[in-house]
């Protein structure tokens, strides 16, 4: 059996400002993961796609299990298939005879990159598989092309954190900066139990942008100030000063009107617990939050959001992957 894998992501400063063209850092969230396994398949069977815990386009909640060449043209999976089958040279008229079996511990539409990530796991499942070396920079190019089909205009971020697998400073086009943290941290990361669409709320973003375009620029420049703050501060091993960068950064995200009740009631139980700074998490309205946590109010702060109404809530340790 040969498989792939590949973590879920958080969003540490700069989401929707990372769109247009500012920097933003992401960091893996390696509690949850995607994997893909590849095995033959009978012969004469063609690639079947089983799917253990996620829905896919038409296809109820998971548990099932289907035919590629019958998924239909806007399954992600399929798409992730064919750029898959391309990159390691196989036309998708000699389909192969193989089994793929899909599962994610990531949740679904909440801003943890879900998608991306099932689709880096796929890909280098089938990578693996026909021993062809995929590198980090390939595997975030190919899952940008499907997260452009699926998510409207995304930034790329989601796709090169995930790639990567480790915190990564990023500006729309220009070269990905691996971060070295200079000092780790802890994380903690709780779901609103709200979905978020981050296609609609980047494009409703982008309507009011267009309609008070000085006054959203304004604001991605005070983002982007806080970004190269909090850089620095990663490097410097000076996480604590994160905790004041991360509600500075929320009170301009709640500006861009990107935050909601939800999110405003759990990010208030992390603070009043003892966290030292809190914010949404991707695209908001819905979706996660996350908290700066000394280790020793992991448990409290934990707490405090169950008590809050979390739906579920994960801590992550952000580091670089040389001290994991
Ligand atoms: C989504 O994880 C983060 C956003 O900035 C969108 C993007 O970067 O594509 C909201």
């Amino acid at each position: 059996m040969w498989e792939g894998k590949a973590p879920g992501k958080v969003i540490l400063f700069g989401e929707h400002a990372v769109v247009y063209g500012r920097p933003a850092i992401a960091v893996p969230v390696n509690g949850v993961e995607a994997r893909v396994t590849v095995r033959p398949g009978r012969r004469g069977s063609g690639i079947w796609l089983e799917c253990c815990n996620l829905p896919a386009v038409g296809q109820g909640n998971g548990g099932y299990h289907y035919p590629f060449r019958e998924a239909p043209a806007g399954d992600p999976l399929r798409v992730a298939v064919l750029l898959g089958l391309t990159y390691v040279g196989i036309a998708p008229s000699q389909e192969p005879d193989l089994v793929l079996t899909i599962s994610s511990t990531i949740p679904i539409a909440r801003g943890l990159g879900s998608g991306a990530a099932v689709t880096t796991a796929l890909l280098r499942a089938l990578a693996t598989y026909f021993n062809r070396p995929l590198s980090a920079e390939e595997t975030s190019q190919l899952v940008y092309e499907v997260e452009k089909l699926f998510h409207g205009t995304p930034s790329g971020i989601d796709n090169t954190v995930i790639a990567y697998q480790q915190p990564v400073y990023f500006v729309r086009g220009e070269p990905v900066e691996l971060l070295q943290v200079g000092a780790p941290f802890h994380l903690v990361i709780a779901d609103t139990g709200v979905t978020s669409a981050t296609r609609q709320v980047v494009g409703e973003v982008r309507q009011r942008w267009q309609v008070e375009r000085t006054r959203y620029e304004g604001l991605f420049d005070a983002i982007a100030v806080v970004v190269r703050a909090a850089r620095a501060a990663i490097l410097n091993g000076e996480w604590r000063a994160l905790g004041p960068l991360m509600n500075e950064n929320q009170a301009l995200l709640e500006e861009l009107d990107v935050s909601s009740p939800e999110l405003d009631r759990l990010l208030t139980a992390a603070r009043s617990a003892g966290a030292l700074g809190a914010k949404l998490s991707g695209a908001g309205r819905g979706g996660f939050m996350i908290a700066l946590v000394e280790e020793h109010n992991i448990a409290p702060v934990t707490e405090a959001l169950q008590r809050a109404g979390a739906a579920q809530v994960l801590s992550t340790y952000v580091t670089s992957p040389a001290e994991t």
